[in-house]
């Protein structure tokens, strides 16, 4: 069976330079119905879903995003009355998720003529699911990884911008840390460089790496997915993206990727060195709470803090 399905033209001409749109079987799957998505969000450790209210705007500031005093379980439950939003992280870790979005991933690389997602470079295989209520907003952000978005339940509009000239989005704003809220700034005029898919159950769009978006819930329920991945190129990027946020908070600003080859490849050798004595210990929520805690400073945890009122 063919979970998803992208017309080869955009393959050969915009993958994955630009966003294009998809087509996918994976609506009505039982693993992605609200009853199989609240047991999902009962299984998950607390840094692995995220909630809030789902009145945002697409520039809404961190510090006015609502809070929503409910287990996340019981929001996936009452979605359509609880004027919410909600994701469920990683959720591959099950491997009942992992099969799905592997599925769909392994069209996309047979379709680029790959056997295999190693193949196709399609690394770090990672899905997230949202459940939000009818009008629920996702305010403008960047996601540092490529990403196949599908809509299972309802309508979504989902904006995507080209940000190729960093005119939208600056380099600092693009470098990677946990102590950072992902929603970024927002103006009206940013609409000129905006795509708009307009989704329902069965439609997605391809998300390039690092293009900013917001995306907004029609006037019923959403279930949706990202399926996103990342190529040996996005890997490298990331890791000099997180040094030189390091840097940078340390008083050392640095220069875009690419533009000092030698520093990059010292700085990527050195990150990827620190992270491997770091990662045995990430295996623990615990841990990781403590780690970000210590590294990045109070704010690293800041989603602990939405659940209450
Ligand atoms: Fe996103």
């Amino acid at each position: 069976m063919i979970t998803l399905e992208v017309a080869s033209e955009d393959l050969k001409s915009a993958y994955p330079a630009r966003p294009f749109p998809v087509r996918h079987a994976l609506s009505g799957h039982p693993l992605l119905t609200l009853p199989a998505l609240a047991e999902l969000a009962r299984s998950l450790p607390g840094d692995r879903v995220e909630f809030n209210g789902g009145d945002c705007r697409p520039d809404q500031r961190p510090e006015d995003v609502r809070s929503v005093d409910m287990a996340p379980a019981q929001i996936v439950e009452r979605i359509e009355t609880a004027n919410a939003w909600l994701v469920l992280k990683r959720v591959e870790m099950d491997p009942r998720y992992r099969a799905l979005a592997e599925a769909a991933l392994l069209d996309l690389a047979r379709q680029r003529g790959f056997a295999t997602l190693a193949q196709a470079g399609f690394l770090d295989v990672q899905a997230f699911v949202f459940v939000s209520s009818a009008n629920a907003v996702t305010p403008f952000h960047v996601d540092h990884e490529e990403n196949v978005f599908v809509q299972i339940h309802g309508d979504k509009r989902f904006h995507v911008y080209d940000n190729e000239d960093r005119a939208l989005v600056c380099e600092e704003e693009l470098e990677i840390s946990p102590a950072k809220h992902r929603n970024l700034r927002y103006t009206p005029d940013y609409e000129v460089r905006a795509r708009t898919f307009v989704m329902s159950g069965g439609d997605g769009c391809f998300v390039p790496y690092a293009w900013p978006h917001w995306v907004q819930t029609g006037g019923a329920f959403s279930i949706s997915m990202a399926i996103t991945w990342k190529s040996p190129r996005v890997l490298r990027l990331n890791k000099l993206r997180a040094a030189n946020a390091i840097l940078r908070d340390r008083g050392f600003p640095q220069a875009a990727p690419g533009t000092r080859p030698v520093a990059d490849a010292v700085k990527v050798a050195a990150y990827t060195a620190a992270r491997s004595l770091v990662e045995p210990l990430r295996r623990s929520e615990r841990l990781r709470r403590a780690l970000r805690g210590a590294f990045f400073g109070a704010k690293a945890n800041y989603y602990y803090r939405q659940g209450k009122a």
